[in-house]
């Protein structure tokens, strides 16, 4: 098997893939992680800007479903309807997802019925896991896949790294995230390289270099606006 459980500073549990030599979130703590790249400074920081009845948020790497799952707890006091995409080239098999203690760590009513719902949903369709949210799952490769222009409100980029993977952070990737971004929206990640942020800034987006999450010093946040 190429794919691990570990356990992270927080308590929290992430994946290694044993191949590529990489885990799935910050070893200093995954849900802490997400809950700062993705949660606080991507969809609050969103939230916060813009009154809304729907929010549209595009997930690259969907993975152990960690920031599925958050995204849903966050909908849970919101009004507005989220309608959450998510593309996945090489879904983690269920006997993996189902030892995964995100339901226990997180601790909120219904949490693991939601995990569950979330990862065995139907892939390639729109399913309704709560009233406001909807989850779309694309089963494939990013290079493969075209969403229209304009649709984004949030892009929580969660790629493997550029050392591992660096396919997924070059032009041909970012440009097509960025003509599916709406205006005014958000992309965030959990990587701050140079390259990253030139690339970025070249395709007309707001690059800021924000404190990242415990154990890691930046994380980049790229707002695009006319
Ligand atoms: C850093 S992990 C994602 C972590 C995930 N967001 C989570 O909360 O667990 C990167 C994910 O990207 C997926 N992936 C790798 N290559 C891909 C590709 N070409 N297109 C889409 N997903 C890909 C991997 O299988 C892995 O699940």
């Amino acid at each position: 098997m190429n794919i691990e459980i570990i356990v992270t500073s927080d308590g929290s549990h992430s994946l290694i893939n044993k191949e590529l030599n990489e885990t799935y979130h910050s070893t200093h703590g995954a849900i802490q992680e997400s809950l700062h790249v993705f949660i606080k400074n991507g969809l609050q920081f969103w939230l916060e800007q813009n009154q809304t009845k729907e929010i549209s948020i595009l997930e690259i790497g969907f993975g152990t479903g960690l920031n599925a799952l958050l995204t849903l707890r966050g909908s849970l006091n919101q009004e507005a309807r989220f309608h959450y995409t998510t593309i996945e080239a090489f879904p983690v098999a269920f006997e993996l997802v189902d030892q995964l203690n995100y339901a226990q760590q997180l601790n909120f009513e219904m949490a693991e019925k939601y995990f569950q719902d979330i990862h065995r949903s139907e892939w390639n369709a729109q399913i309704s896991i709560m009233p406001n949210f909807i989850l779309e799952k694309h089963q494939g490769k990013i290079q493969a896949m075209n969403f229209p222009d304009q649709t984004f409100d949030v892009v929580f980029f969660d790629a493997f790294s550029p050392d591992k993977q660096p396919e997924m952070w070059e032009m041909p990737i970012l440009e097509k995230i960025a003509k599916t971004m709406k205006n005014n929206s958000a992309l965030v990640t959990y990587c701050a390289k140079g390259q990253l942020k030139r690339d970025l800034k070249s395709l007309g987006l707001k690059v800021e270099t924000l404190a990242g999450p415990p154990g890691k010093r930046e994380m980049v946040r790229a707002v695009k606006s006319n």
